[in-house]
């Protein structure tokens, strides 16, 4: 039987940190599932649509990774798929309370539902979108943290370079 995980996230945005995950899943699952939460309660920089779109092209050559989106609680979308795990990606200790009270809450509204974490690669234990989004707000470099592709996006939205005055933060 296919062996299928589902890797949930916001995706916002996707960054090497995840799609080493995926890479490192596809050794033991047969299918990976990105499913890119549509939550109303947070401000993603990227919308649903542009993240989709994203994960689509950086993934098109890998026809065992499936991208999609959900809305919802996360265990009603893995109910309608044939998933028998849930895969998250794991950086530090800091990120173990909230993975271990996610975890915990699933498998509490599904006993049959397993969260498998993976320890981040070395490379990336210090990438996250958050702080991919702050680098290149305020004009950093984060080629070779996140595909050309959202590396560019990202270039996109935030245009405006901050001005020298305005780093410096006092009149001269
Ligand atoms: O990348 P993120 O933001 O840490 O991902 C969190 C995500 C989307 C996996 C989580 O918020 C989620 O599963 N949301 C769907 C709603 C849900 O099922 N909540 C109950 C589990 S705590």
């Amino acid at each position: 039987m296919e062996k299928v995980a589902i890797y949930p996230g916001s995706f916002d945005p996707l960054t090497y940190g995840h799609i080493d995950i995926v890479e490192r899943a596809l050794e033991i699952f047969d299918k990976v599932i990105l499913a890119i939460a549509i939550n109303a309660e947070k401000r993603p920089l990227f919308s649903v649509r542009e993240r989709l779109e994203m994960a689509k092209a950086i993934f098109k050559d890998m026809p065992n990774v499936i991208v999609d989106s959900f809305k919802g609680l996360l265990v009603d979308y893995v109910a309608k798929t044939n998933a028998k795990a849930l895969l998250r990606g794991l950086r530090a200790t800091s990120d173990f309370e909230y993975e271990f009270h996610m975890a915990s809450m699933n498998r509490s509204l599904n006993p049959h539902l397993d969260t498998l974490f993976m320890m981040t690669s070395k490379d990336y234990f210090f990438v996250s979108s958050r702080t991919i989004k702050e680098v290149a707000r305020l004009g950093g470099a984060v080629e070779g943290l996140v595909p050309d592709l959202v590396a560019q996006r990202l270039k996109k939205k935030f245009k405006i370079p901050i001005g020298k005055k305005d780093q410096i933060g006092w009149e001269v």
